[in-house]
Formats: C-alpha cells, sequence, structure tokens
C-alpha cells in the first residue's frame, strides 16, 4: 500500500485533503510553516494531527546533533502521530543514530538528494527517507533515478526505511513514483487536486446526467 501525505501546513488544505478519505499524513518544514503565516510549530502541528489523525511531521531548527536530539525529544513528545524531520547531514545522522534508539523514535530524514545519503540515513535508524526529487529535476538532474535507485537499495539488503518520494511537483511524478515502488509520496495540495481532474470524467459524466435525462422524461 503506498500511503499519501499532503506536503503543507495550511489547515483549510489539510481539512480539504482529509475530507476526502484518502490521506494518510503531512510533512511539515520551517518553509510551509513560513507560508502557513505561523511560528509557533507545536500549536500548528497539534492542529494537523487532531485533522488527520495520522502521521504529521515536523522539523528541527538545531544544525548540531545534541541541539536535534533536544529538539526532537520535545517535538516526539506532542504526540504517538509525530515523526521528527531530521536534515540528512553528519550532524543529522548522529542524531538519527541516538533518536532511533528512543521507543518513540519515529525519524523522518530529510534533504535526501542520493540513494547514498538515503542507505546512510536508513542505517542511522531513520523510519522515512524524503528524497527531494522535484529539487532534483530543477537542478536538471533525475530525481526519479534516485527514487528508483534507493528502491532498490533498500530491497536488496532488507532495510525497513520508508522511501518518500518529496518535492512532488506535478501528477506524472506522482505516477512515476508510485512505478518506481516510492512507500509513501508526499505533494503540494493542487497536486493532490489535480490526481483526481480528467475533462473526460467531467464529459463523460455530463453525456451520462443528459441521457438520463432525456430517457426520464419521456
Ligand atoms: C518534504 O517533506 C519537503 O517538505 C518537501 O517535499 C520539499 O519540497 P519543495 O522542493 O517543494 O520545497
Amino acid at each position: 500500500m503506498a500511503l499519501i501525505f499532503v506536503d503543507t501546513a495550511n489547515l483549510d488544505e489539510i481539512r480539504e485533503a482529509a475530507a476526502w478519505g484518502v490521506l494518510d499524513g503531512v510533512t511539515t518544514n520551517p518553509t510551509l510553516m513560513f507560508k502557513a503565516g505561523t511560528a509557533n510549530r507545536k500549536e500548528q502541528t497539534l492542529k494537523i494531527v487532531d485533522i488527520v489523525q495520522g502521521s504529521v511531521s515536523a522539523e528541527v531548527i538545531s544544525t548540531d546533533a545534541p541541539g536535534m536530539i533536544e529538539e526532537a525529544r520535545e517535538i516526539l513528545s506532542w504526540s504517538d502521530h509525530v515523526y521528527v524531520k531530521i536534515p540528512t547531514i553528519p550532524e543529522g545522522l548522529k542524531a538519527m543514530r541516538e533518536i532511533s534508539s528512543w521507543p518513540n523514535g519515529r525519524i523522518n530524514a530529510t534533504l535526501i538528494f542520493s540513494a547514498n545519503q538515503a542507505f546512510l540515513a536508513a542505517k542511522a535508524g531513520a523510519s522515512y527517507a524524503s528524497i527531494f526529487l522535484g529539487r532534483l529535476d530543477d537542478a536538471g538532474l533525475d530525481g526519479m533515478e534516485v527514487v528508483r535507485q534507493t528502491r532498490q537499495v533498500f530491497d536488496n539488503y532488507g532495510f525497513g526505511c520508508a522511501v518518500l518520494a518529496a518535492s512532488i511537483r506535478n501528477t506524472v511524478h506522482v505516477t512515476q513514483a508510485l512505478l518506481a515502488g516510492a512507500d509513501i509520496l508526499t505533494m503540494p495540495f493542487p497536486v493532490l487536486k489535480t490526481m483526481m481532474h480528467s475533462p473526460f470524467t467531467d464529459i463523460g459524466l455530463q453525456r451520462f446526467l443528459d441521457d438520463w435525462a432525456k430517457i426520464s422524461a419521456k
């Protein structure tokens, strides 16, 4: 089963997506909090948890391992639904190693741009490896190839870490990430909306309704 997350801290978007009944979780980051107009990470995260009752990722701000560990301890105490996002840098790996030894050590390793980084995050005990495929594509590289490689590496060695396709830009990315075997896809709300849209569906539905109206008027 592939999980669908929305990549936003906007409560209206999250409410609408949750109402469709297919939403499994939410990812946030400092930029998304900024866009949602709040610096109260705890309050916003708990509001999101209330809506989705699924996995909700909140990111640390510290860049040194002791600081990340301290923040993670607090963030993970907010709710059993919360995953702590740790940047995949050397200090982040140190922090992941420690946090993953805790009973509630749910880690979303973020800012991953290569299968090697994903491999290291999985070894350090991350639950999710977030591959920023759209940003790779933006730079003229092949982001989906990193998703494919990571899937293969995790399968080759039996890592339980989930392959999370992040930084999704469009619905083509969604299909490709599913075909590449991503476990989780996190996408902006407009992409989720577009997934449901086909003009052929609208035209087909209208034709059914018109024909039904004609026959039932007889
Ligand atoms: C992942 O969890 C990140 O929040 C996200 O996907 C980043 O995407 P962006 O490249 O659109 O900022």
